[in-house]
């Protein structure tokens, strides 16, 4: 053979490799998203009926119970924004909630929702930090640069979709830091809490025990984006560790975190 068979051979062989380490690194890489197959995930996961009964199916899968008036994401991947099955889940458990608060408020869609199909008389309040205001953020050592960077790019908005809708009315906007906004007000009262501000876990931390004291007696709350070391870690450390104090759980099919108040 010549040089030039050689070198063709090995370029045949070089790139039938790199297919073969492409295509078993994909298969790692599921695998290690899979919950339970190569690091099982601290909190352990329990269905949507487990949840909460409204979501029980039929032959036909979830019942008319859990019909809602929805806006889905389309093509686009709104930063920072919920699943469409994590706003459908949200939007069902607003229908029977009287109070409920968002941490973080973002484009203001999940708040836009949450105040469409909770109850006429109900509340919807919800806490973001203004473009503005960012000089407030107080960063902690302990919190990774990549969601201190997230938040702080993500606090651009103090115009919602709910803006000048009907909804506006069932929305109390609330522009503070979180770690700066005062919960006491709201002690013991709110049947919803979605935590979904600042995902670094100082904030995470103080948000969610701001959450834990304004929730009210058989109330939810909810933590988005718990979704394993590699993505949103701070989430991840700050949950796992607070699952060895509480009775947290993973919603299968989600990055949400539920917890209900057992008063
Ligand atoms: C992930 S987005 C929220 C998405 C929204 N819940 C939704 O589903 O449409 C995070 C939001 O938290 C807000 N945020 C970040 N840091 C904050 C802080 N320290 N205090 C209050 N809000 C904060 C950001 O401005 C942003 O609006």
């Amino acid at each position: 053979m010549t040089s030039t068979d050689w070198l063709i051979v090995l370029s045949v062989i070089m790139t039938a490799l790199s297919f073969y380490m492409f295509s078993k690194y994909n298969y790692y890489r599921s695998l290690v998203k899979q919950r339970g197959s190569l690091m099982r995930w601290p909190i352990k996961s329990i269905s949507l009926p487990e949840v909460d009964s409204v979501f029980e199916t039929n032959e036909f899968g979830p019942t008319i119970k859990t019909s809602v008036e929805f806006i889905g994401r389309g093509h686009l991947i709104v930063p920072g924004g919920t699943s469409d099955t994590e706003a459908w889940v949200l939007s069902v458990l607003a229908k029977k909630a009287k109070r409920i608060f968002e941490f973080g408020t973002c484009t203001g869609k999940t708040a836009y929702l949450m105040a469409q199909n909770s109850p006429t008389d109900a509340q919807v309040i919800t806490l973001t930090l203004p473009p503005e205001q960012i000089t407030a953020y107080e960063v902690a050592s302990e919190d990774s640069k990549r969601a201190t960077r997230d938040a702080l790019s993500e606090s651009k908005f103090a115009r919602f979709l709910y803006s000048g809708t009907p909804a506006e009315k069932k929305i109390t906007q609330i522009f503070d830091d979180s770690k700066h906004f005062d919960e006491t007000l709201y002690e013991s009262q709110i049947d919803l809490i979605f935590v979904d501000g600042s995902h670094a876990l100082s904030y995470v931390n103080s948000d969610s025990a701001k959450a834990f004291r304004m929730v009210s007696p058989g109330g939810l709350i909810l933590w988005h984006d718990y979704r394993g070391r590699y993505q949103t870690m701070d989430v991840y450390k700050a949950l796992n560790k607070l699952s060895k104090e509480r009775p947290l759980y993973h919603i299968e099919g989600t990055s949400l975190v539920v917890f209900r108040d057992p008063r």
